[in-house]
């Protein structure tokens, strides 16, 4: 029994180590100002300070990128979460988005705050303060409809 349980522990060690050689991309491509969403909205300061605390992460180019990022399996999961997290959402990209994609983007903010959705269960769990606060949520989804979003699908009648 000993046997197996000392193997198995070798050979666990022998994956996690080979699995390191496996790097996934933490690049933050460069921050173009005229792009970033503060040069085309009126970001009211506290949303902002929410985007920052709970969304920059994985919707923008100023990933923060914690030393646990560097080792496998945790790298290949926070890479992947940041990569679509981007192409999903990007706060450095905004300026490239079509007039009908912010409207979108911006209601999508809101529904996926008021659900709870966002910032997802796994990144608050290292980042708990990351977590919004029922103030918070009624902050972005005033500032969303403030800024060319519908209102909330909850008041939408859907
Ligand atoms: C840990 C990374 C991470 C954080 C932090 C995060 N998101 Fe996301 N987000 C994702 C990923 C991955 C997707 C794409 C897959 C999905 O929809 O689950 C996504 C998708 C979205 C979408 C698009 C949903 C749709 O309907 O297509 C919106 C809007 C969004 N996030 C908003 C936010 C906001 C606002 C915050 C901060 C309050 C936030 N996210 C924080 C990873 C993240």
């Amino acid at each position: 029994m000993q046997k197996w349980v000392s193997r198995g522990l070798f050979w666990l060690v022998v994956a996690l180590v080979l699995a390191q050689a496996i790097r996934p991309s933490r690049v933050n491509p460069a921050i173009a100002g005229q792009h970033e969403i503060q040069s085309h909205l009126a970001v009211d300061p506290a949303v902002d300070a929410i985007f920052s605390r709970s969304c920059n992460d994985c919707h923008s180019h100023k990933t923060v990128w914690p030393w646990y990022t560097n080792a496998a399996p945790v790298s290949w999961l926070v890479a992947w979460d940041v990569k679509r997290g981007r192409r999903e959402l990007n706060f450095s990209e905004w300026g490239t988005y079509s007039p009908k994609r912010v409207a979108k983007k911006l209601d999508e903010t809101c529904e996926e705050v008021t659900h709870g959705d966002m910032p997802p269960g796994i990144y608050t769990l290292p980042h708990p303060n990351a977590k919004l606060s029922p103030a918070d949520v009624e902050a972005v989804c005033r500032w969303t409809q403030s800024v060319g979003g519908t209102k909330p699908e909850s008041e939408r009648g859907e």
